[in-house]
């Protein structure tokens, strides 16, 4: 059986302390049930020459196809193959980066979400959905119904999707704003911004942000183009901006019930992660498709898993990857873990 090690990011171990080997060996067990029917064996963290790895076997040498799938995994870092007489041979990764990755890096502010977990948990959502088995080759729409500052928007225009983000916070949306057309203009993207108000009993409530893009001028033409829509507003209001369900995915890091909430509108801040997802959950469902999944990041010191996993069955959601193995870490305040879950079909 052909075995292979898996350098991981450098980056991985600040991130998640001394977990990162175990995280990463989670995102690619549900991966390799998921995507790679399980042809992947004895996966666990290895040390070699002093290095951390993930070491798997394979029941034949990988395909193209599989190294691809596998060049996604958010801690991927090298790929080799170890010979019989154990020297590494590398394999080239092949990630999908449909935009170049500063747009996920630049960015730097209080209360962002780490670009390689929000990948993870891309990853692990995807992984789930059962509209996802066609991807790459067809143009996905996730939301992030909480997306602060857009880590998750551009983690997925980086998979080449369309995305869809609610952010309460106007400073935050303003500044994805900003930021999303100073990047395009940079690249010279061809694009076109829309910005209107958005109104609720006749009055200004919100605002709304529409943005078309293409690399090229080609693709523009040939309206290959990607689509990113932003409204600033309550997410409890989900159900408002999407009456039909248009979401292979949804994906947020939640509120950690800590600082950095909203400040612009106090009474929809929350330090109860529940009582916004118990709000705000049948809006997100019914943008969902019948078999879409969603996958939440949340602080486990304000909200037990065993509550949460509750919860979304109540609201009729079938829970998944229930099992705690991505719980990590991040500072004193908050450890933080995962949940996927599917709309029945
Ligand atoms: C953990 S942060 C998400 C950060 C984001 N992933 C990023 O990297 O910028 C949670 C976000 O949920 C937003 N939020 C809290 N309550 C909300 C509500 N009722 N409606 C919409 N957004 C809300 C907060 O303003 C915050 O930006």
């Amino acid at each position: 059986m052909p075995a292979y090690a898996l350098l991981l990011r450098p980056a991985a171990n600040r991130l998640y302390s001394k977990g990162a080997a175990a995280l990463n060996q989670a995102e690619l067990s549900v991966l390799n049930e998921r995507v790679l029917n399980g042809s992947l064996y004895a996966v666990e963290p290895a040390v070699i020459g002093g290095v951390d790895y993930v070491r798997f076997s394979a029941a034949e040498t990988m395909s193209t196809d599989d190294v691809a799938r596998l060049s996604n995994l958010s801690s991927a870092f090298a790929l080799f193959q170890i010979e019989d007489d154990g020297r590494l041979v590398p394999v080239a990764l092949a990630p999908v980066a449909h935009l170049d990755d500063d747009l996920l890096t630049i960015q730097r502010y209080k209360g962002k979400t780490n670009e390689q977990f929000t990948k993870l948990l891309f990853n692990v959502t995807l992984a789930a959905s059962a509209h996802t088995a066609d991807w790459p080759t067809r143009r996905l729409r996730v939301l992030d119904p909480a997306c602060g500052r857009g880590t998750s928007l551009n983690q997925g225009l980086v998979y080449g999707f369309d995305v869809d983000g609610i952010e309460i916070d106007r400073v935050a949306y303003d500044a994805y704003r900003t930021f999303f057309v100073t990047w395009l203009k940079d690249k010279r993207y061809k694009h076109q911004v829309h910005t209107m108000p958005l109104r609720r009993d006749g009055k200004v409530v919100g605002r709304r942000l529409e943005v078309v893009f293409a690399r090229d001028k080609h693709e523009y033409k040939a309206d290959d183009v990607q689509r990113v829509r932003l409204v600033n507003d309550d997410t409890r209001q989900a159900g408002d901006h999407y009456r039909k369900p248009v979401f292979d995915a949804v994906i947020a890091d939640l509120p950690y019930g800590v600082q950095h909430a909203s400040r612009t509108r106090p009474d929809a801040r929350t330090r109860r992660p529940e009582a916004l997802l118990d709000a705000a959950l049948d809006g997100w469902i019914g943008a969902m498709k019948p078999g879409a999944a969603i996958g939440l990041s949340w602080n486990t010191k304000v909200l037990a898993r065993d509550e949460l996993v509750e919860l979304l069955g109540r609201h009729g959601l079938e829970p998944r990857t229930g099992d705690g193995s991505f719980e990590h870490r991040v500072d004193h305040a908050i450890t933080r873990d995962l949940v996927v879950a599917v709309k029945p079909e």
